[in-house]
């Protein structure tokens, strides 16, 4: 793995000796400044009669143009200003920030804060083996990004074109991103448990001539294979010229005449790469998501809004100052590693913390033994993970120092009451706010969280409750009527335009319109429902469309049904989200798959759910492997044919009464033998 310098393990203690002294003491030495309203928008000096946080998010969204403006001249740095602000219309999908303006993200990102100061460290790589992290300052990773700028140019990647990254949570990954915006070319990062087929598919989509690996991946002490991965994905994607090669292990692998040995091609290169003057609405990146249907989206983010946003997000949710250190554990995979691991904390010239390892290994008190060593000020999570740890027993918090902690945060499903107060009392020691934040790929950034809020307000447990600044969400009915009252549930929608959210779906703009626009004319459908308290508080209340929350990760049951329905022994499935009840645990999301075989197969339950549960994690990844399989003899079905989800659900949540009109039923008897077969299974 890139280090630059000759021995690894002396770079590693002597930038462990540089970053003590040139960040953690000033971290040390500076007083906690509490909530007030200049320290989360010190622009609201510049709206005439502003002061404080509600006053401050009335603003703007009754003057969205005033107040994005003023932010986006203040927080970025521009090769050339901006002409218009917005130019937006929700009823047509059209969504267009800061036109006119030219810059680079990469710029932005690492040489304004080189100027400032070169020595601050931006990355602490906190690998997978526990107490050897490795730092690198603003200067070395601005070095190593114009290394794989000039490297990716020299190979022909140009302005436009796309570049798939499929790598562990490493600087080597964060550098390819930066490289592809200082050159112009749009990355794609793909989460590497992704399987080698869930890789090709998206390496196809985006079109990709080039890849970048790692030869191994290591996490949880464990090895994987990616650069196998990538092989096995290659061999379906015609568009793939080159594929550069991170040495993360000392194993040697298999290259052939595409593969490049990274480091040693960028040890060739300058460390100076001239930025791409960028347009604001030049594509930043696509990353793919699940959706209703069984194909992956590609969502489109573009320059100037989405890299605003994230930075502005990431300093007034968390409260992040200068001079703090910045634990988001999320993997670079998801949208929440490119906004609150690299383009957020970077773009404030923040030191952010690159997680490779697992919440339990070496054990189950990895998350704070790593606070208490890099002294993390803002630690953000997943719920999943903090009731995986709340088993374990408290012990493995308290045995180490979590003083420099202020906020914890968390993101990805509701979290539930007990984990919400654990993660409060426990971890936070009852004096860190709890975030939860909401939001989505779609969204760019955090658009609904409990912070900023007034000095002293409350925050209830389990709710995501105030809209950032510029955000109004709005509740719809089922027949698409605006609800205005509170302590009322509806389809959660945005009734104005943000400069973080999605611009289009790679390749399909009109799935963009249908998915987002069109089902509220004139907002924007997150797909989530919620719940606005007598207060106007919101809490999210889970998927209204067939898209699953496994923990955290997104699935969209067609995609799991197309896997299931290729096995020689299945005539057709259908997988649905069922929400399990753990006492203490709240309710979380489990994957039901309603299995049908063909006609004379006799094949034995335990075989087939091991069949099938190893070709959903060949095709797609683990996480989406179904945890119950029931076996049925037919499907509820419409005379039309259509599959009734609405039937399997309420069988599964075991509400008989709620089944509701089935008198579109093809065959009554199939919903008694469902009801039969669950019953059977519980
Ligand atoms: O259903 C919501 C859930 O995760 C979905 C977005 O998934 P994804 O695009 O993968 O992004 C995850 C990280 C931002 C949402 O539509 N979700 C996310 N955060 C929360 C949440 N559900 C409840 N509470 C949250 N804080």
């Amino acid at each position: 793995m890139w280090l630059p310098c000759r021995c690894a393990t002396k770079y590693v203690v002597a930038s462990f000796r540089r970053g003590v002294s040139a960040s953690f003491l000033h971290v040390l030495r500076r007083g906690r400044s509490s909530w007030n309203s200049a320290a989360f928008m010190p622009e609201s000096a510049g709206f005439e009669g502003v002061s404080g946080r509600d006053a401050l998010h009335d603003y703007s969204v009754s003057h969205g143009e005033s107040f994005w403006d003023a932010v986006a001249r203040q927080r970025l740095s521009w090769i050339r200003p901006f002409d218009a602000v917005q130019d937006c219309d929700l009823s047509q999908g059209r969504i267009k920030w800061f036109e006119g303006g030219k810059l680079n993200v990469s710029v932005n990102c690492l040489d304004r804060h080189v100027h400032t100061c070169p020595e601050r460290v931006a990355l602490i790589w906190e690998r997978d083996e526990q107490g050897s992290e490795v730092r690198y300052t603003y200067r070395e990773l601005l070095e190593m990004t114009c290394r794989l700028g000039n490297l990716l140019r020299r190979h022909g990647v140009k302005k436009g074109d796309c570049v798939t990254i499929y790598m562990p949570t490493c600087p080597l990954a964060v550098a390819s991103m930066l490289a592809c915006a200082r050159i112009g070319a749009a990355h794609n990062v793909v989460f590497a448990g992704f399987s080698s087929e869930a890789l090709a598919e998206r390496i196809r989509d985006a079109q990709s001539s080039t890849v970048i690996t790692v030869n191994q991946g290591v996490r949880g002490g464990k090895i994987t294979e990616l650069k196998r991965t990538v092989d096995a994905a290659v061999q379906s994607c015609p568009t793939v010229r080159q594929v550069f090669v991170a040495m993360r292990t000392e194993k040697r692998v298999e290259m052939t005449d595409r593969d490049f040995t990274l480091e040693e091609e960028m040890l060739k290169e300058d460390v100076v790469c001239e930025p791409a003057a960028m347009d604001s609405e030049d594509v930043l990146f696509l990353l793919y998501t699940s959706g209703s249907t069984g194909k992956p989206k590609g969502l489109v983010h573009t320059q100037a809004g989405y890299l605003l946003y994230a930075a502005l997000t990431h300093r007034y949710v968390f409260g992040y100052h200068d001079g703090d250190v910045f634990g988001c554990v999320a993997d670079i995979g998801w949208i929440t590693g490119h906004s609150y691991t690299v383009y957020g904390p970077l773009a404030n010239g923040g030191t952010t913390v690159l997680f490779e390892s697992t919440p339990v290994y070496p054990d189950p008190g990895r998350y704070w033994d790593m606070v208490e060593r890099l002294r993390i000020n803002q630690f953000y999570g997943a719920p999943t993970a903090i009731r995986l740890l709340i088993k374990y027993g408290d012990q493995w918090v308290k045995k180490y120092d979590r003083s420099s902690l202020t906020t914890l945060g968390s993101v990805g499903e509701p979290i539930n009451t007990e984990a919400w107060e654990w993660y409060n009392r426990v971890v936070g020691e009852g004096r860190c706010p709890v975030v939860d934040t909401w939001w989505q790929t779609e969204t760019g950034g955090i658009c609904i969280a409990p912070k900023p809020s007034e000095p002293d307000a409350e925050i209830v447990p389990g709710m995501a409750m105030r809209p950032f600044f510029g955000i109004k969400p709005v509740l719809m009915d089922t027949e698409g009527k605006l609800l205005t009252s509170n302590n009322t549930s509806g389809a959660l929608c945005m009734a104005l335009p943000w400069p973080g959210m999605a611009r289009t779906i790679h390749n399909n703009h009109q799935r963009f319109l249908e998915t987002y626009f069109q089902p509220y004319p004139g907002y924007f459908f997150t797909g989530d429902g919620a719940y606005r308290s007598q207060e106007g508080y919101y809490q999210i209340t889970g998927r209204l469309d067939d898209v699953i929350n496994v923990s955290g990760h997104r699935i969209g049951t067609a995609e799991i049904e197309d896997v299931l329905n290729q096995c020689s022994a299945v005539a057709e499935s259908a997988v649905i989200g069922y929400s399990h009840n753990i006492k203490g645990q709240g309710k979380y999301q489990r994957v039901y798959a309603f299995v049908v075989l063909k006609k004379g197969v006799d094949i034995q339950e335990a075989d087939l759910s091991k069949q099938l549960n190893s070709m959903v994690s060949e095709k797609i990844a683990k996480y989406a492997c179904p945890d119950f399989i029931q076996l049925a003899k037919r499907l509820p079905k419409t005379r039309s044919g259509k599959i009734m989800r609405r039937v399997l659900r309420k069988v599964v949540d075991c509400d008989l009464d709620g089944l509701g009109d089935l008198s579109t039923l093809d065959d009554p008897a199939a919903v008694q033998e469902i009801i039969e077969g669950h019953e059977k299974l519980s």
